[in-house]
């Protein structure tokens, strides 16, 4: 089965035509070859994009030699309202200082530790579905719900019922549809300060956002100086002095952190897990096999272990990862004049790693735009993996919530899939398209039955 993929562009449009394809759909915005280049110059009037593809390149820029490729400026403009100078934006020392206090958190020993708050989550998810068995269900809205009660139970020791939190998740939503592109301003053919669309919303629902965050990490940095304060993962890293400094986060500083941690924590996994579900659900053979696999052990009592047990679960999220990378673009900037390919990039040009091409490259994979779970097991899709399977990034900028987002979904799938089968609504095809992450132009709708009462 070919799950959808965008209409890619013809190869040659006019900077205008480009545009404007842009400003509706980066993804469909883009032409066919990417698909198949190992590299791809933009020029615009105003700066240089190069799009690498090719997998040495990838690694100079990601792995090898990071400190020579920091995180392009234009990347925090629509952001830095909400993000500030979170660790997502920061380079250099910053962003070294933030990562030593912060990484200690997500290290192996503390995801086991925020296990009873994600199992939680997933059977307060299963609860909330129980109720819309039936109808068609646009499932988009509950993984995202799911996916922001994991974070406030992790970070906060709070479900999302909670006051604060419920206004936190709201206030997101409207942020979601006003902040059309997370990361990709570095192909935006127009000048840094040409007034963006929706710019006074989104700013407006940045600060709300902020207020609100402001409130509960000055609440908990009062909680730890009385000796209160519940073992997560805020208190964990708000207690965290800095190896080198020995100085810990200001609430301030921690603001921003916290910021992030429910932006690139919930909208990524939300988006990965309703791209999963809708993939099971187009494809029944496979859901039956989590659920067999699943069928071995109770999800809603299940211990830590449990989790590696659950591999064929843990494929069919990676593969759905491959197909539908949430963060589908990553920008870098030169900081030096490099030479690619026999070609020079200038300081200051904007380079483009592409998770969305690379991990559907054709000269890279074996059928790329077919989902086959079962790939992950062969020596052909681990080889194609090593060279190009880079959903949280790689090397020292990795995604900080990579480990945690692994387990988060397979305990969400395996919950979900444990107690409800899915299937495709007749006539609803998902449009995948980029906005804050990849998202379904309409939406994924569903159909949400009991397991119990029907056959795989
Ligand atoms: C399926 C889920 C997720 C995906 C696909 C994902 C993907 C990514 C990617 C691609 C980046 C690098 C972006 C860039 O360099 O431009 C990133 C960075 C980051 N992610 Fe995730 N992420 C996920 C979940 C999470 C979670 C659950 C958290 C935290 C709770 C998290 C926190 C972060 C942070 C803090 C960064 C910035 C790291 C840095 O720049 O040093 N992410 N993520």
């Amino acid at each position: 089965m070919i799950p959808p993929k965008p209409e890619p562009r013809a190869d040659k449009v006019s900077l205008w035509k480009y545009l404007r394809l842009f400003r509706k759909d980066i993804l469909s915005a883009q032409p066919a070859r990417l698909y198949r280049a190992w590299m791809a110059e933009f020029r615009t009037p105003f700066f240089s994009s190069f799009l690498i593809n090719q997998p040495d390149l990838v690694k100079t820029v990601l792995n090898m030699r990071p400190q020579d490729f920091p995180k392009s400026g234009r990347v925090g403009e629509g952001l830095r309202p909400l993000l500030g100078n979170s660790v997502f934006l920061t380079n250099g020392k910053v962003w070294e200082r933030q990562r030593r206090i912060i990484d200690p958190a997500f290290e192996g020993g503390r995801i086991k530790d925020t296990f009873p708050a994600m199992q939680a989550a997933a059977n307060a998810a299963v609860t909330r579905l129980e109720g819309q068995v039936g109808a068609p269900v646009e499932i988009e809205e509950v993984t995202s719900h799911a996916a922001a009660d994991v974070i406030f139970r992790t970070l906060f020791s709070v479900p999302i019922e909670d006051e604060v939190a419920g206004k936190v998740f709201t206030e997101f939503r409207r942020y979601q549809r006003t902040q059309p592109i997370l990361n990709l301003a570095a192909f935006l053919p127009i000048p840094r300060w040409m007034p963006r669309l929706h710019r006074l919303t989104t700013k407006k629902t940045a600060a709300a956002i902020r207020a609100l965050i402001t409130e509960m990490t000055a609440r908990r940095q009062m909680e730890i100086s009385v000796g209160l304060a519940p073992d997560d993962l805020a208190t964990k890293i708000m207690t965290t002095p800095d190896p080198v400094t020995g100085e810990r986060f200001t609430t301030g500083e921690m603001v921003d952190q916290v910021a992030i941690f429910f932006l690139a924590g919930h909208e990524t996994s939300a988006s990965a897990l309703a791209w999963t579900l809708y993939l099971i659900a187009a494809n029944p053979d496979i859901q039956g096999r989590i659920a067999a696999e699943v069928s071995g052990i109770d999800p809603l009592k299940m211990g830590f272990p449990d989790i590696s047990k659950l591999k064929f679960t843990r494929d069919v999220f990676r593969e759905a990862l491959r197909l539908y990378p949430p963060v589908p673009m990553m920008v870098r900037e030169t900081t030096q004049p490099e030479t690619f390919r026999d070609r020079t990039l200038p300081i200051g040009a904007q380079v483009v790693i592409s998770p969305w091409h690379l991990q559907r490259h054709t000269r890279l994979w074996d059928d790329p735009d077919a989902f086959r779970p079962e790939r992950w097991q062969t020596p052909e899709g681990k080889s194609s993996a090593r060279e190009a399977f880079v959903p949280f990034s790689s090397g020292r900028r990795v995604c900080t919530g990579a480990s945690f987002a692994m387990a988060e979904a397979v305990i969400l799938l395996a919950a979900l899939v444990s107690r409800f089968r899915f299937s495709t609504v007749p006539g609803k095809v998902p449009v995948p398209e980029a906005h804050l992450t990849v998202r379904a132009r309409d939406g994924i709708w569903l159909q949400v039955a009991d397991r119990e009462s029907g056959q795989d």
